[in-house]
């Protein structure tokens, strides 16, 4: 008797018990999946290669981290304009990037507002402000032309640059502007009062047009390098004493390279939600 009601509860309750075991495994995915707690993102496709085909304007793409970023953009078929006061150093950029006359070359000074004013007809979907110089020295001994020299070039050519862009990517309802700044604008450091100000002046631009632009669909996001291997931290524009203490201090114990800053702007202009990133790629040297 015991054993008979046994089966026949066994009977009774193996459909429940054996039900989800026999249920294919990619239908069991899918009714797993389906849970409304599980489920809140919508499908996700992936694009390919959301920057293929897209036009890009990189000044300071002369040297350094402007041509890396030349050259990572032209990898994923971003079209460049490049922007630099040199034309022979724009040109071998250029033909280091590939193919044909995709890409073009701009000469000109990014502190001027006439040089603004002549590309106001450029329309692209990304710019990067790259052109940068810097100086160091402490502030009572330099000079004001050359205080106003590096604002002119750091700030000033980022902000009109951002002016004249920023408007046209309005127009064209979206856009991306990625700045470069500096560890030196969030940290100081001696001998760097113009260029730090400078610095920060770009920080606080990229974050108060995240604000104003955002809405237009058009982002700015903002790279913060530490020290780089370029012209900026090579041979006399560092002492090698200032050298060592640098390596000393960063976390990674080396400088980094242009193309890691060029994979952060990719990261940057191919992910359609970041805005207002302030992007630190430093080696750590920001925790310290
Ligand atoms: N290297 C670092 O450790 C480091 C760290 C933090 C931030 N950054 C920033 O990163 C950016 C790139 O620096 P980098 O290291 O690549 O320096 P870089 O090798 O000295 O290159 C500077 C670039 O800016 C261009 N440039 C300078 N003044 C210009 C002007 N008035 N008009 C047009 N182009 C101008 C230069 O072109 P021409 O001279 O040919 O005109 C060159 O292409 C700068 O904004 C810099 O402040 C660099």
């Amino acid at each position: 008797m015991v054993s008979q009601s046994f089966a026949s509860l066994l009977r009774s309750t193996s459909h429940l018990s054996y039900r989800n075991l026999l249920v294919h495994p990619a239908r069991r995915l899918r009714r797993f999946s389906a849970s409304p707690f599980l489920n809140r993102e919508p499908p996700h496709e992936p694009t390919p290669n959301p920057l293929q085909g897209k036009s890009c304007i990189i000044t300071g793409a002369s040297r350094g981290i402007g041509a890396a970023i030349a050259k990572r953009f032209a990898q994923e078929g971003v079209r460049c304009i490049l922007v630099g006061r040199n034309e022979q150093l724009l040109l071998s950029v250029r033909d280091g990037l590939g193919t044909g006359d995709e890409h073009r070359v701009v000469v000109g000074d990014v502190g001027s507002d006439a040089f603004w004013g002549n590309m106001k007809k450029e329309k692209v979907d990304i710019l990067v402000n790259s052109a940068g110089i810097t100086h160091c020295s402490p502030l009572f001994v330099t000079s004001p032309s050359l205080l106003e020299e590096v604002m002119r070039t750091n700030l000033m050519g980022t902000m009109m640059a951002c002016r004249t862009m920023g408007k046209n990517m309005m127009a064209l309802k979206g856009g991306c502007i990625i700045n470069v700044a500096s560890l030196l604008g969030q940290k100081g450091g001696k001998g760097s009062a113009a260029y730090a100000a400078s610095k920060a002046g770009v920080i606080g631009l990229s974050r108060a047009l995240a604000a104003e632009l955002g809405e237009k669909n058009v982002r700015v996001n903002v790279i913060v390098p530490g020290y780089i291997e370029t012209d900026m931290t090579e041979g006399a524009a560092m002492t090698p004493n200032a050298r060592s203490e640098a390596l000393n201090a960063i976390p990674l114990k080396r400088f980094g390279r242009p193309s890691e800053i060029a994979d952060a702007a990719v990261f940057l202009a191919a992910n359609a939600y970041a805005n207002n990133c302030v992007l630190n790629v430093d080696g750590g040297l920001s925790a310290i």
